[in-house]
């Protein structure tokens, strides 16, 4: 078979050696015919296709990028060129694997164009040709889900390249302007334009072989993407690229196979455009091989490009009008609605949608207080849970949940949602949602909640102490009362989403997580009294510091991790110092030990067995704590701040024994940092997350130092997260326009 492995000159073959035909090898091969080369590259039959093991999450986890990157750059592990034929990369979009491009923000895409660039730079001295695209969909190729594109240098020039070079080529032989120049000036304004910026235009070409085809070309002469400018520039490419995907979506209700490709090549005379071509000709139907009469090279198109590009500028302008709501909402609450039009397109009876969140928790001080009367002093922080949904005139609620990716549904009338829930097999997930309606209509006759169908996104690291539980809660409970059902107080609320909590998942919490979850407000803490549900809010006014949480990776099922015991263990303890306390004084009553001080503890400890005096010493000190560390925050004092939470940590795990080895690794290697001022594990505990108060100069110090020991001494990666000081749950009803 002939054969080339080497560069080739203007598409025709080099004399090149046989190379041998193992698996792993990749070759170009020369078709005499069409005068064009065809790759081959056997191997790439063996590449895992959709796997749940993501292999580009799996680069962050196993130190191949550090853990922090947004996008990056690999080797492809199924290349389909390799030297001297050409090489293979990956440019991976996102570090969440659940994004796509086209709902990436215009600083993301701007990251990516970075990359682009610099793959350009690096391959384009080596290789006549530097291809970089994107293949979106599995009905096209597509064989990773998570958000990435692709770069080949190719050893050879492509066809499609060689042409519109040769175009460039003829035009000046006759002393014509750049050609791409010329469609752009003919195209402005005209009627096959989609959408026209100062720096880009994007049309539908006259000549276009996909229905929805569209050009994008910079109005700048340049040959390649590295000629493109930072800001303006960029950032109009940044906007519009994932623009005109997002009119591909809604032109055919769902996500839209498509390719992007980079025309590109580093001869001066070329000139930069991208190429995307979304593969379907209406809703439903595809435009590949069957329609576009393939066999011969001859492209049918079904439409005229100016019709298309009417209709494009349409879904365009819409789309926008309905970005600029959406980009209101906080991100799980656009992801939300994005999921929930996903999931329930075909049920969806009547706009508007109902949107709801609540947020997630950090506890700055006052740990396993809150069931013991005490006080707490917890923040909510900018991860949330969120709900967004349609009500409906029937009795079943479904919900999709994009964290577990199920989907579940639920008889929610009053009568059922009383009754007891007899299947087995309900996850907890679904056991919170209908925990919190069951409370609403047992604790109100009327309004009853409508059914509803609703999807169920949040950022909360679920298992990470930061409460992702009362957050669901609370927000299920902001999006009943959104929909209709009754209106209660923040408090009220908590309250009952602390019932709803003990009731679905066997948990007996205290009121803190449902209390900052339904009371929060933004850069304040709140100081309650877990007796008398009093409260005070705090500013939070620690200049330069940054409030950050390091999830050691160990999840914490509250259930399981003893914490039902804890508090078994409190009520024995107050039980028997409350008969000590009273033979002596009968007028003191001690009714929780939030009622117990130091001076009982010395006197009466040593007349409760272990670990009881230990387990109450936690409690008494860790009061008084909480008291001392609201004054310090009052005063701005974050050394004094801190210091407390290292002394609370030493007592939840010498006297409460609720810690584990990795939470105290985390607090040793933070404490060691110069610039933390102070840390301690949060939560219930048994897992979960620690709070690190830090510099914020100092904070990448201490994320390195981190990355340093954690993962060796504890065999888990852990993450990093900085928080801020956010609100408290919202709602909002949304108009969005019918699909
Ligand atoms: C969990 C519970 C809270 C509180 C903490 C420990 O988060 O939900 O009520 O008891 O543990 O402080």
């Amino acid at each position: 078979m002939p054969q080339h492995d080497g560069p080739a000159q203007s598409g025709q073959p080099a004399d090149g050696a046989e190379t041998s035909s193992l698996e792993s090898d990749t070759r170009l091969v020369w078709n005499p015919f069409l005068a064009e080369y065809t790759g081959q590259a056997p191997a790439r039959m063996r590449r895992l296709e959709l796997t749940d093991d993501c292999p580009f999450c799996a680069d962050l986890t196993t130190g191949c990028v550090p853990p922090e990157s947004q996008a990056w750059i690999r080797p492809n592990d199924f290349p389909a060129l390799q030297p001297p034929n050409g090489e293979c990369y990956l440019l991976i979009y996102s570090a969440d694997h659940d994004r796509t491009f086209a709902d990436l923000t215009v600083p993301e895409v701007v990251r990516i164009i970075g990359l682009w660039q610099r793959i350009y730079a690096e391959l384009s001295p080596r290789y006549p040709c530097v291809m970089t695209w994107e293949t979106s969909g599995e009905v096209i190729g597509q064989t990773q889900r998570h958000p990435h594109g692709q770069t080949y240098a190719v050893a050879i020039m492509p066809e499609m390249l060689g042409r519109e070079l040769a175009a460039v080529e003829r035009a000046e032989a006759a002393g014509d302007p750049c050609p791409f120049c010329a469609e752009v000036r003919a195209e402005s304004a005209g009627p096959r334009m989609v959408l026209e910026g100062a720096h880009w235009v994007g049309f539908i070409p006259a000549y276009a072989r996909y229905p929805y085809q569209v050009r994008l070309t910079s109005r700048a002469h340049t040959s390649a993407i590295t000629g493109i400018a930072e800001g303006e520039p960029m950032e109009e490419l940044a906007a519009f690229l994932p623009r005109i995907i997002r009119a591909y979506n809604r032109a055919f209700q769902a996500p839209m196979p498509y390719m992007l490709a980079l025309h590109q090549l580093a001869d001066e005379r070329f000139h930069l455009h991208v190429e995307l071509l979304p593969v379907g000709r209406a809703p439903g139907k595809l435009k590949l091989a069957a329609s576009c009469e393939m066999a011969w090279g001859f492209w049918m198109n079904d439409s005229f490009p100016e019709v298309k590009a009417a209709e494009l500028r349409d879904y365009v302008r819409r789309e926008e009008e309905e970005r600029a709501v959406m980009e209101q909402l906080p991100t799980p609450a656009q992801r939300a609605v994005a999921a929930y039009r996903e999931q329930f397109a075909s049920l969806t009876e009547s706009e508007p949608l109902t949107v709801a969140w609540a947020p997630g928790r950090v506890n700055l001080i006052g740990e396993h207080t809150d069931y013991n009367d005490g006080y707490v002093l917890p923040v909510a922080v900018d991860r949330m849970v969120s709900l967004a949904g349609q009500p409906h005139a029937g009795t079943t609620s479904r919900c999709y949940s994009v964290h577990h990716r199920q989907r579940h549904f639920f008889r929610s009338n009053r009568a059922a949602l009383l009754a007891p829930d007899r299947r087995r097999r309900t996850p907890l997930w679904v056991r919170y949602v209908r925990g919190v309606l069951r409370e609403l209509v047992a604790s109100a006759a009327t309004p009853q909640t409508p059914a509803f169908n609703a999807a169920i996104v949040g950022d909360v690291p679920v298992g990470g102490g930061m409460s992702s539980s009362a957050a669901l809660d609370v927000a299920v409970a902001t999006f009943a009362a959104a929909l209709g059902g009754p209106r209660l107080s923040p408090l009220e609320t908590a309250l009952l989403c602390q019932r709803a909590e003990a009731a679905s998942a066997g948990v007996h919490t205290g009121i803190m997580d449902q209390a900052i979850a339904c009371l929060a407000r933004a850069d304040y803490a709140l100081l309650l009294d877990c007796r008398s549900l009093s409260y005070e809010y705090i500013p939070v006014r620690l200049p330069g510091v940054v409030v950050a949480v390091f999830d050691t990776q160990v999840s914490r099922a509250l259930a399981s991790s003893g914490y039902n015991a804890r508090r078994q263990q409190c009520e024995t303890a107050t039980a028997l110092l409350g008969r000590l306390v009273r033979a002596d004084d009968a007028s003191r009553e001690i009714r929780a030990l939030r009622d117990v001080t130091t001076d009982d503890l010395a006197r009466y400890g040593a007349r409760l067995p272990d670990p009881l005096l230990r387990r109450a010493r936690h409690v008494v000190t860790e009061n008084a704590r909480v008291l001392a560390a609201a004054e310090a925050l009052r005063a701005g004092d974050a050394d004094r701040l801190g210091a407390h939470l290292y002394a609370s940590h030493a007592s939840l795990r010498d006297d409460y024994e609720v810690s584990c080895l990795e939470l105290d690794v985390v607090v040793e290697i933070a404490a060691a940092v110069p610039g933390v001022l102070g840390a301690r594990m949060m939560g219930a505990g048994f897992g979960g997350s620690a709070l690190i108060l830090v510099h914020q100069d100092t904070f990448e110090g201490l994320r390195d130092a981190l990355a340093a020991t954690y993962p060796a001494r504890t065999g888990k990666r852990g993450e990093l997260h900085r928080c801020q000081v956010s609100g408290g749950p919202e709602s909002r009803v949304v108009a969005l326009d019918k699909r």
